[in-house]
């Protein structure tokens, strides 16, 4: 049984696949596959458990795969030479597919790379987190870390397909599965208040792993994500409220170091601090917070000093001159993009996070 959602980008659509079942040849992905050859780009983490499964949906097509060190850490531009260098040396061209295995990790460095071999070749995204499945493989956003900022160099690069099994999430540690509800919360915050109210009813069954309640927040998600990347694929509006918490959130990783606390971690408190940031009453602000809390995630932020806050911050891709803008909410379900906010309250925020 599977669900398609499409990502509407006109002759750049593509489907997003979700089922259970998918992997093991569940689903014939080679119509997504141009040309003979693809390149499997995993870690050394899920290539173990999931390569041999995603073998038989590429039946017919000549296979060759690398595997990356695993984390965050290694999302960086050393990492994604090792995959051109692979192109290369299998002597890959422009009718290669690169079909990315993994999380979020995984698949922004395995579609910067299809973006940039050649000028751009093909891929696919078989997302192995809820993260991913949710949020990262939809979109076309890719790249890697800067030493001095998260994502910074990176493409829009839509992939083909979405092939989303969901039972790759039988395997997934729980903290991870917690980082990926960070990001399905942020859905139901910016654009859907009967989501939220539905996340606050099934937050329990959904750490319990029931299937078919991961079933609709993954595909929940996945049609909020569709719809604001399909009116603004390149972000020159509406498609900054997908980084609700991001602000907050991509400081705390770049200040704690890569791979400490985890990028749904770090959007989860992130999210905290923009509702505090947000005019919006005192109810919603809690109610936000203990869902997130219900989660299994954090609702404050590490230690980090003003100074250190406002320098990471500076980096953001929101800033626009030297302002910067965060994602604020009128409402649960409602939100903007805005550099009017009440420096007085930032201020306050980041000093009692210091
Ligand atoms: P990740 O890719 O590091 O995966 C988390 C961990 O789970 C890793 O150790 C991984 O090897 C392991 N793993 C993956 N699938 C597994 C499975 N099925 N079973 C067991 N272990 C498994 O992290 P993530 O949370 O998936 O992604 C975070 C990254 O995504 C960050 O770099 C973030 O910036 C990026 N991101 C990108 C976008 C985008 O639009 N491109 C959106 C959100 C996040
Ligand atoms: N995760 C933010 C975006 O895709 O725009």
């Amino acid at each position: 049984m599977s669900n398609t959602i499409t990502v509407d980008l006109g002759e750049r659509s593509y489907p997003i696949i979700i089922g259970s079942g998918l992997l093991s040849g569940g689903f014939d992905l080679s119509e997504y596959v141009r040309g003979g050859d693809c390149l499997v780009v995993s870690n050394d983490t899920v290539a173990p458990l999931y390569l041999d499964k995603l073998l038989p949906n590429l039946e017919g097509r000549s296979v060759d795969s690398i595997a990356l060190t695993d984390g965050e850490a290694y999302k960086s531009l050393d990492t994604m030479q090792l995959v051109l260098d692979k192109l290369v040396a299998m002597r890959a061209n422009r009718d290669t597919t690169i079909v990315a295995l993994g999380g979020g990790v995984v698949g922004d460095i395995a579609g910067f790379a299809a973006a940039c071999y050649m000028r751009g070749v093909n891929f696919v995204q078989v997302p192995t987190t809820l993260l991913a499945q949710v949020d990262s493989s939809v979109g076309g956003k890719t790249g890697v870390n800067h030493p001095q900022g998260k994502n910074l160099i990176g493409a829009f690069h839509q992939p083909q397909a979405v092939l989303i099994d969901t039972d790759t999430l039988d395997t997934l540690p729980d903290r991870e599965l917690s980082a990926g509800l960070a990001e399905v919360v942020k859905y139901g915050a910016i654009c859907d208040a009967g989501f939220f109210a539905w996340l606050e009813d099934n937050i329990a069954e959904l750490r319990a792993r029931n299937p078919v309640a991961l079933a609709h927040a993954i595909r929940r998600s996945c049609e909020c994500k569709a719809e604001v990347v399909a009116e603004d694929e390149r972000e020159a509006g509406r498609r900054a409220i997908l980084n609700f918490g991001h602000t907050f959130g991509h400081a705390i990783e770049h200040c704690q170091g890569y791979g400490e606390w985890l990028h749904g971690e770090a959007v989860a408190a992130g999210m905290v601090m923009a509702a505090q940031l947000s005019n919006l009453p005192d109810v919603d602000v809690e109610r936000l917070r203990a869902l997130i809390a219900a989660a299994g995630l954090p609702i404050e932020p590490p230690a980090i000093s003003s100074e250190d806050w406002l320098a990471a911050m500076g980096m953001d891709k929101k800033v626009q001159g030297k302002q910067l803008r965060f994602v604020l909410l009128h409402d649960i379900g409602d939100s903007f993009v805005s550099a009017e906010y009440d420096a007085a309250r930032l201020d306050e925020l980041l000093g009692a996070a210091a």
